[in-house]
């Protein structure tokens, strides 16, 4: 995982309050619509999947009924393959998410849940222990998101984390009060209680601090554990009834020990074991989807045909191993060559899922096609609809060919499983509006299977790492559905494309070569339309401008450009310029996201 992924605010602005109102869910930084024009919330996949969707449009495809790993909640009873689990209970903090991640990086597999879900739904989930999440509200305030007061009864764990903490100790009869001396930041607390939650740890812990508001007295039954100068109860335990509150924040990196808290209260307090691991995943993924495509061919008579659209990027390559790996050849992959890809990526692929895996894989050389469809065309938006067309046309013919089918695989990831609520996805809802599909017939309806609907992104490189997938699949940075077009400025042509090919490929050799491609959020180069005046030998040029791009963080929304070395950049400009003929002068894009977006167009 990079830094970046681990700070608590994003590249661009530093560390932010922790305590801030979390973005809305499905909105920019700036609170627009996340989807609005035509950037995709998970840049990696979505787009070619989503296109493959519409290219079937069929009818909203049936989600399966269960939902959590095991399958276990929509039967109502625990299965041999169901991980011990913890809830963590989401109160407004945009770092809710990154406690789950923590939570799994334990290996015990965590879900995040609505502040206010009945206690009945939380018990059916069996989870071994609950975590409250911090927020922005005050405990006090009239409209302050509160819990299901069953989950103090003393019958699972839980865990209050500053928030959380504080509704604990307000919930239980306890004070919390707004003070004058507000704590944002390093901070160092001491702890004072012989506390399971802290054991192993040093008296004196550098943490991280986020609140406004102290518990000023604390419930019946709990005792202090920890304190700093201005806050008595940085820490609350009432160890017979399972209930732990701390102040601070163990999920960032700022609170070095952290994760020893965590692990403390999940693997010790708790008791969960520890078996949320890559190779358990893959088995009792595989056993799962295996025995969904069983039945639907069993009840259906048919064959259980599965289709997958490659992209190249991460989600879909390992969704499509995992399917693979459970019905072998039921499974096609189609992958489109649309000519607008990086030097040796279709390759890449091609040997990965031909070769090694043995897939059933539909390779479609479109490059043609799509380079007559952009001549001429220099509008970026314009790009986009001639693209998105023209793989929905190509996705249109490959599916007839292959005739019925019963099954799409898609590479979801949790991220977008909580925060989506439609049946389909958003970026196929919003390609549908855009393009005049023709597609199968209405009575077709296949069903999704999501293999990677539990995971986080981090996750989602250890199952392909597990499955071997190379490193470079597996560890690739995004790139844009449209790919190489939106990095040419101005008309697609395939000597703009070659040129564009050599530059991009020294920027990331490079960038490797210095040890720094997975600290960059994405590391690229563009061809301008510039040219300008050079030397070389003896003789004057007048050649193409080339733009070198690469950016920190931690999902897309916010950026900052890399701080890159002077010797990494200089070895990348005298390389592109000695070895891509066209190419007389490099510039290096120091602009942040925002005002500048990381693409160009
Ligand atoms: P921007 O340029 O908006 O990019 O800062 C944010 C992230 O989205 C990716 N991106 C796209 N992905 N289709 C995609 O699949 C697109 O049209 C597209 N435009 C931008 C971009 O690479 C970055 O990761």
């Amino acid at each position: 995982m990079s830094e970046a992924d681990e700070q608590p605010g994003t590249a661009a602005s530093g560390p932010v309050d922790a305590e801030q109102p979390a973005r809305r869910r499905g909105t920019t930084v700036h609170g627009e619509a996340a989807n609005a024009g035509h950037r995709v919330l998970a840049p990696d996949d979505a787009e070619v999947e989503a296109y493959l969707e519409v290219a079937l449009d069929a009818a909203a495809p049936a989600r399966p009924d269960f939902d959590r790993p095991g399958g276990a909640v929509a039967r109502g009873e625990p299965s041999a393959s169901e991980p011990d689990t913890v809830v963590v209970l989401d109160f407004g903090s945009q770092l809710a998410q990154l406690i789950a991640r923590r939570v799994r990086e334990l290996h015990v597999y965590s879900e995040l849940l609505p502040h206010d879900i009945p206690y009945a739904e939380l018990e059916r989930r069996r989870p071994r222990a609950i975590i409250l999440s911090g927020g922005p509200n005050s405990v006090y305030d009239a409209d302050a998101p509160k819990p299901d007061p069953a989950i103090w009864n003393g019958r699972i764990p839980v865990l209050g984390i500053c928030y959380g903490a504080q509704l604990m100790a307000h919930e239980l009869g306890g004070d919390v009060l707004p003070t004058d001396r507000r704590e944002y930041g390093p901070a160092t607390v001491t702890l004072t209680g012989d506390d399971r939650l802290f054991a192993g740890l040093e008296r004196d812990q550098p943490v991280w601090m986020s609140h406004g508001d102290s518990i000023t007295r604390l419930p019946a039954g709990f005792s202090a554990t920890a304190q700093t100068p201005s806050t008595p109860f940085a820490g609350l335990a009432d160890p017979a009834r399972g209930l732990y509150g701390i102040q601070f924040h163990p999920e960032v990196v700022h609170t070095p020990h952290g994760r020893e808290v965590l692990g403390n209260f999940v693997l010790g307090i708790a008791g969960a074991r520890a078996t949320w691991t890559p190779a358990n995943f893959v088995e009792s993924t595989v056993n799962e989807i295996r025995s969904r495509v069983d039945a639907h061919a069993h009840e259906t008579g048919g064959n259980g045909k599965v289709i997958c659209a490659l992209s190249g990027g991460v989600d879909s390559a390992v969704a499509a191993a995992l399917v693979h790996r459970a019905v072998g050849d039921r499974l096609t992959c189609v992958y489109v060559d649309h000519g607008l890809m990086r030097k040796k990526e279709s390759e890449l692929l091609r040997v990965t899922f031909e070769q090694n895996l043995g897939m059933d894989l539909v390779m479609v050389d479109a490059r043609e096609r799509f380079l007559a469809r952009l001549a001429g065309v220099t509008d970026p938006e314009e790009k986009r609809r001639i693209i998105g067309d023209a793989f929905i046309r190509v996705f249109e013919e490959e599916a007839a060919k292959i005739g019925r089918i019963d099954f799409l695989t898609q590479g979801t990831l949790y991220p977008d499983v909580i925060e989506s609520t439609a049946p389909e996805t958003k970026a196929a809802q919003k390609i549908k509006t855009h393009h005049n599909v023709g597609g199968l017939p209405d009575d077709l309806r296949f069903t999704l299977i999501e293999p990677l609907r539990y995971l986080f992104k981090d996750e989602v490189r250890l199952v392909g790492l597990e499955l071997g997938l190379p490193e470079a699949m597996v560890f690739r940075q995004p790139f844009p559905g449209p790919g190489l077009a939106i990095r040419i400025i101005g008309e697609v042509t395939a000597e703009r494309l070659d040129t564009l090919r050599e530059a991009d490929w020294i920027v990331i050799d490079e960038i490797k070569a210095a040890g720094l491609y997975r600290t960059l959020w994405q590391s690229f180069a563009i061809l301008t339309p510039l040219r300008s005046v050079g030397v070389m030998g003896d003789g004057r040029t007048y050649a193409n401008v080339c733009a070198i791009r690469a950016v920190t963080s931690e999902d897309g929304m916010t950026a900052d450009w890399a701080k890159l070395p002077y010797d990494v950049l200089g070895r990348i400009s005298s390389r592109i310029v000695n070895e891509v003929p066209g190419v007389n002068r490099v510039v290096y894009d120091i602009s942040s996201k925002p005002p500048a977006t990381i693409e160009w167009e």
